[in-house]
């Protein structure tokens, strides 16, 4: 790459800092791949840019799970992150900086920002009680749960109460407000810019920004006796990493950021929270945060707990051992589109690699050369004549880089490379139009034969410097075998045609060998039943993690009844929740429920539910809730409660 570093200014681009609670699983990976692509796209495209990564160390299930191994949790993450860090190191993830949370320049400069919101008169003294979600880190008011469980993650909260320090978001409401309304870019998707609105404007409550239950954090600087809660550490991981407050080199060079890259479920967290505590400091905003989707496994999220099970391999380096990093990342940016969940099968992703890499852009490459060799002697010839079929040829190829550009601007990374390919198959197309082997048998069709090898050199050239920021191993590799090894990889170069002549080219390996579709699906789904094996191994019969006990009179005070679900559809303001219409005995109701993530309406229709029938009716989000739907926590899913016949099934 020529170094024209900072020509176009600089650009700042961060992922969220990751849990080294365990292993990642290909859900990170997708944020991080995302986050490459575009740093290293911006650098090509003459920026100066700072892509940052790291771990989000704190907090109590970190001191949780040390403890259930034994071992300190500074043992316990170095050797999580250590794994983190090799997993970034073999996929070549070009970040400039990663901050681990633990690290003692992170420590002095969060209590140095906290000590700044404190003598702002932001941070106060008071009593905290509220319902706590462990895995989560959060406290949640009774109105915010979701069938009693934790909004963002389904499983039980626990009561919990504790002196701490509160952090004044309230007055900031009006702020944030005008912030989403007044400035469209900063948080996009839209649908996620209007979640927010409709949250900020419910009313915001402080934030308790401080913890006394558990040791493994920060010290709040004025309070030894409390940590600094785990979210507001974190949050400032994007401007410690910078050097700010007291080296601030760094950060005066590329604070506010361009953009932080998070996913859907930690929006809130950026674009309240963080906005908020920057205000307070007196600090710019980032200039936009954009908020990914999911990839999903059989409907639910990838998780870590669900990574250990089923057919369908979650494990990068597994995949990234039989496929190379190159085809693993292109699927990720290629099949899923930005904002929005997507499924994750090894059968979609076989069927990408195969179709895309190995029979679209290996074909070329491999035709291209070989022809070359055959035809003239190895060495790229000049273009002698031209025809509208070269003419369309050159006008696609040398078009693709203003729409690769425009697609990376919205982070569409599945559009610009599907512009890339609209070349690659356009290529193809011209070798079967032109037919160059019957060229090959008349001497006097030597000059157009020599006019067809040169332009596919051309557009595989085109074609090295697009897919660069997506696959630079590819790209290297095309350029080797096109005899392009001595020369940087410019973008500019994109856009030009007739750059090449007498390069000798030399025909490799096939770039993407073609898979045997069934025969991968088979062995993949042996390593994915392979990985259950630790999972079956583990100690049995651990006592769960429950809400205090209660007597039978508690029990007894619950009415119970079997309904059926006549219909069910999405609320129409809260996409959490499901509106169910129940009957029960001879009674219609009406219950809404915060299940939308876990189940399709049209999937309830017809099912037998157990119902508690007494409870107080509510309002959720404008609509009446009659009663409650029972489900229930199963470990990695929320299940609905259903009567069962002989043979299983729930009874419909
Ligand atoms: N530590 C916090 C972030 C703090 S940032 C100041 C955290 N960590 S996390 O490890 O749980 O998640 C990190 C990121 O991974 C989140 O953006 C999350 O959305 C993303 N993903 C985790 N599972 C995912 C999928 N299955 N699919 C896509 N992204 C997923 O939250």
């Amino acid at each position: 790459m020529t170094d024209k570093k900072g020509s176009k200014g600089t650009y700042y681009i961060t992922t969220p800092i990751y849990y080294p609670s365990s292993n990642l699983h290909i859900g990170h990976t997708y944020c991080t791949v995302m986050a490459d692509a575009m740093a290293r796209f911006k650098r090509l495209s003459g920026y100066d840019v700072r892509f940052l990564t790291g771990t989000d160390e704190h907090g109590q299930k970190i001191q949780t799970l040390a403890d259930a191994k034994g071992v300190t949790p500074q043992a316990y993450v170095d050797e999580v992150v250590d794994g983190i860090k090799k997993l970034w190191a073999t996929m070549e993830i070009s970040y400039d900086d990663f901050i681990r949370t633990t690290e003692p320049r992170h420590i002095r400069r969060v209590q140095k920002i906290f000590m700044k919101m404190y003598e702002k008169g932001d941070i106060y003294k008071g009593e905290y009680e509220g319902l706590y979600c462990t895995p989560c880190e959060s406290f949640w008011t009774e109105s915010q749960l979701v069938n009693g469980c934790c909004p963002d993650c389904g499983r039980p909260v626990q009561p919990a109460k504790e002196e701490a320090y509160f952090f004044k978001l309230s007055k900031y409401q009006d702020k944030l407000l005008d912030l989403f309304e007044n400035n469209p870019e900063f948080l996009q998707p839209e649908s996620r810019r209007n979640e927010m609105i409709s949250f900020v404007k419910q009313g915001l409550d402080d934030l308790c920004i401080s913890r006394s239950t558990f040791d493994w954090g920060i010290p709040v600087p004025i309070d030894e006796k409390h940590v600094i809660y785990v979210w507001l550490d974190a949050l400032t991981n994007y401007i410690t990493a910078l050097g700010y407050p007291d080296e601030p080199e760094l950060y005066d060079k590329y604070w506010p950021a361009n953009v932080h890259l998070v996913g859907k479920e930690i929006v809130r967290f950026h674009t309240v929270i963080w906005p908020a505590m920057l205000m307070s400091a007196d600090l710019p905003l980032p200039k936009q945060v954009l908020g990914h989707g999911w990839l999903l496994l059989g409907g639910e999220k990838v998780s870590k707990s669900k990574a250990a099970k089923g057919k369908d391999v979650v494990d990068p380096v597994i995949l990234i051992d039989r496929y190379g990093i190159d085809a693993l990342k292109y699927f990720l940016l290629r099949e899923y589109t930005f904002g929005q969940d997507g499924v994750f099968t090894n059968e979609v992703m076989l069927k990408r690699m195969n179709y895309d890499l190995a029979n679209d852009l290996g074909n070329l490459v491999s035709r291209t050369v070989s022809m070359i060799e055959k035809y003239c002697g190895g060495f790229v010839p000049e273009s002698k004549t031209e025809d509208d079929i070269d003419r369309e040829l050159k006008s696609i190829a040398t078009g693709a880089a203003a729409k690769v550009e425009t697609q990376m601007d919205k982070f569409a990374f599945n559009m610009a490379l599907e512009e890339i390919w609209i070349v690659v198959r356009r290529a193809n197309k011209y070798i079967d139009e032109k037919t160059p082997w019957i060229l090959a048998k008349d001497p006097e069709k030597k000059a157009e034969l020599d006019t067809v090898m040169h332009n596919l050199a051309e557009t595989l050239r085109i074609v090295s410097v697009l897919i660069y920021p997506f696959m630079h191993t590819t790209s290297k590799e095309i350029r080797k075998q096109l005899g392009l090894w001595y020369s940087d990889v410019v973008w500019e170069d994109a856009f030009e045609f007739d750059m090449m002549y007498g390069e000798q080219v030399k025909k490799g390996d096939p770039i993407f060998p073609r898979l045997d579709i069934e025969k991968e699906l088979e062995e993949l789904s042996a390593l994915g039943a392979a990985k259950d094996a630790p999972a079956a191994a583990e100690p049995e019969n651990i006592p769960l993690e429950l809400k205090p006990e209660i007597v039978y009179d508690d029990f007894d005070k619950i009415d119970f009844r079997v309904g059926t679900i006549l219909s069910a559809e999405k609320h129409p303001k809260a996409d959490k929740l499901l509106v169910f219409q129940v009957k029960l005995g001879t009674e219609r109701r009406q219950i809404v429920s915060g299940v939308a993530e876990y189940f399709k309406p049209e999937e309830m229709v017809g099912k037998k539910v157990i119902v508690v029938a007494n409870l107080k009716p509510r309002q959720l989000r404008g609509m009446e809730s009659k009663g409650m739907l029972l489900f229930a926590d199963n470990g990695d899913r929320c299940e609905i409660v259903t009567t069962i016949a002989e043979d299983g099934n729930p009874v419909t």
